[in-house]
C-alpha cells in the first residue's frame, strides 16, 4: 500500500521536474508558429508512428505509438491512435476526430470519441488543437500543440514518421524547419519504436 504510494509520489515529482524542463513552460501566452497554409487531408492520411516528442507526462509510459489518418467525405479526420503501456505490456487503442479549424487549413481540433459531455470531453489528455507546422507527405510531419495556463504557456512538439524510423535527409529537413521556426530540438526525445508487435 505505502510502497504503491511512494511509487506515485516519485513518479509526479519525476513527472512535475522533467515536465517543466522539457514540455517549455514559458511566460506569457502561447507563441504563434505558422501552421502550414494548407493542408491535403487525403495526401495526410494513412499510417504515420510518433519517431519524436517533446517530454509528455501523459506519454511518459506509451512506447510503440502510431496513429492512422483516414479523411471522411465531410472534411474531417478520423484517427486511431495505439500504443503500447510500457509498465503492463498492454496495447491501447483510442478513437478521436480532427476537424480543421478552417476549410482546408492546418491547424486541426482533435476530440476523442467519448460518450462524455463535451464540456468534460475537452479536458480529456491529446484533446486540444493541433498545428501541422510542416509535412512533406511521404516522410515527416512535425506537429505542435500549445495550452495557455493563466500568465504561463505549455507547448509540446511531435515528429511523425512513416516509418518507424526517419530516413536522414528527412531527419535533416525536420531540424532545419524546427530551427527555421526557431524551436528547440534540444527538447525532443527519441521515442520507443523497437520490438514493436503487429496490433
Ligand atoms: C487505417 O484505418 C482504416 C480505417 O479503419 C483501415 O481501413 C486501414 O486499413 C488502416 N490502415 C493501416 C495502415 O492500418
Amino acid at each position: 500500500m505505502f510502497g504503491g504510494l511512494g511509487f506515485i509520489t516519485v513518479t509526479l515529482i519525476l513527472a512535475c521536474c522533467k515536465d517543466i524542463s522539457g514540455q517549455s513552460l514559458g511566460f506569457g501566452k502561447c507563441p504563434s508558429y505558422p501552421a502550414m497554409k494548407k493542408l491535403d487531408l487525403r495526401k495526410f492520411e494513412g499510417k504515420w508512428y510518433e519517431v519524436e516528442r517533446s517530454f509528455y507526462m501523459m506519454e511518459m509510459f506509451a512506447s510503440c505509438t502510431s496513429l492512422n489518418f483516414t479523411a471522411t467525405p465531410s472534411g474531417t479526420l478520423k484517427v486511431i491512435v495505439k500504443h503500447i503501456n510500457r509498465l503492463s505490456g498492454n496495447p491501447s487503442v483510442s478513437l478521436g476526430t480532427a476537424l480543421p479549424v478552417t476549410s482546408g487549413g492546418a491547424e486541426l481540433n482533435y476530440r476523442g470519441d467519448t460518450r462524455l459531455p463535451s464540456a468534460v470531453a475537452r479536458m480529456m489528455p491529446g484533446s486540444g488543437v493541433y498545428r501541422v507546422l510542416d509535412t512533406d507527405y511521404d516522410n515527416y510531419a512535425i506537429l505542435w500543440s500549445c495550452s495557455n495556463l493563466g500568465i504561463m504557456h505549455a507547448d509540446l512538439i511531435w515528429v511523425l514518421g512513416r516509418d518507424r524510423e526517419l530516413p536522414v535527409q528527412a531527419r535533416a529537413s525536420v531540424y532545419n524547419r524546427l530551427s527555421e521556426l526557431k524551436l528547440d530540438s534540444d527538447r525532443l526525445v527519441l521515442t520507443r519504436q523497437k520490438s514493436c508487435p503487429v496490433f
